[in-house]
């Protein structure tokens, strides 16, 4: 993990309210596992000395990017900087997603709005290809099925409004992948997702169903990023009846479904 100050390469309007921000930073960039985050401090900003974490989408040898949403605050003032401009960032942090191994489990990951950034290396770097699902509330949040296409994976999309794929939430599309599944020999999925918290619920369920693991990237309000305020932490199993908090920042973001207690989670 580093903290520096870093040069905005590009910055591009994906849809609406989504953009894309390309960082110069050659020596963060060669240290990232997928779902990890950046904890990044805008510093055109007056209360610049709050951070806000993005995960990080796509990387190259010198270069790593975020995709995300203008919700706010900060995202909006980000959303004005343009290329040669610097930001402040702490990278790579948190505990990523496990990458498939070859002749494992084929991978079914799940994404919800912005929760797709989370997931791009992660495919990247699978040996396997497998199946994304999409969910989103209009057309304008499917982010990335071009991406994801081009590394060859398959991408199913569902919309709550119809406007693309199926109507619906994200889980449905899954369901109807998990019964499919079931019927064929021998095959073993595992399920890796990210979005809201609502929905990492909903996969949580799908995966104790049928009986399949799951990683999920919580999606918690932070502060420092580096696990000293303890602002960002939920209840995760520890055997038994028992639990403990751990901070998202440090043990997580990612975590085995079978974990969480999702009737504290917030
Ligand atoms: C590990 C992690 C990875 C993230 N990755 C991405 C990403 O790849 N792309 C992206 O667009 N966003 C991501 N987020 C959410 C992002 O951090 C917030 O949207 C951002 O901090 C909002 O800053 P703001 O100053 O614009 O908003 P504020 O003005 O501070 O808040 C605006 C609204 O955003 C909500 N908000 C703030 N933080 C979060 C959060 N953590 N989750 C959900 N809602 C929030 C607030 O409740 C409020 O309603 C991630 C969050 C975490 C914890
Ligand atoms: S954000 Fe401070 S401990 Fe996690």
């Amino acid at each position: 993990m580093l903290e520096q100050t870093v040069q905005i390469v590009s910055q591009e309007r994906d849809a609406e309210a989504y953009f894309r921000l390309v960082l110069k930073a050659p020596q963060i960039a060669p240290l990232i596992q997928p779902g990890q985050f950046a904890h990044v401090r805008i510093l055109p900003m007056k209360d610049a000395l709050l951070r806000r974490p993005f995960s990080i989408f796509q990387t190259t040898s010198d270069t790593f990017s975020i995709l995300y949403k203008n919700v706010g605050k900060g995202t909006d003032v980000l959303a004005r900087m343009r290329a040669g401009e610097e930001l402040s960032v702490i990278a790579p942090l948190g505990h990523g997603f496990t990458v498939p191994s070859v002749g494992g489990e084929t991978p079914l990951l799940v994404a919800g709005g912005y929760g797709m950034a989370a997931l791009y290396l992660l495919a990247q770097r699978s040996p396997q290809k497998g199946i994304v699902f999409v969910g989103g509330r209009r057309r304008v949040d499917i982010l990335c099925e071009k991406d994801f296409a081009a590394i060859g994976w398959e991408v199913r999309v569902a919309t709550e409004d119809g406007s693309h794929g199926e109507t619906g939430f994200v889980t449905q599309p899954l369901l109807a992948e998990l019964k499919r599944g079931q019927m064929v020999p021998d095959r073993k999925v595992k399920l890796y997702a990210c979005g809201p918290t609502p929905m990492l619920q909903a996969v949580g369920k799908l995966a104790e169903e049928f009986n399949v693991p799951a990683e999920l990237s919580m999606d918690e309000h932070m502060c420092c990023g580096v696990g000293t305020c303890l602002a960002c932490v939920i209840k995760v199993k520890t055997g038994g009846e028992n639990w403990e908090y751990q901070r998202t920042c440090t043990e997580g973001p990612v975590y085995d479904s079978r974990q969480i207690v999702w009737e504290t989670a917030k």
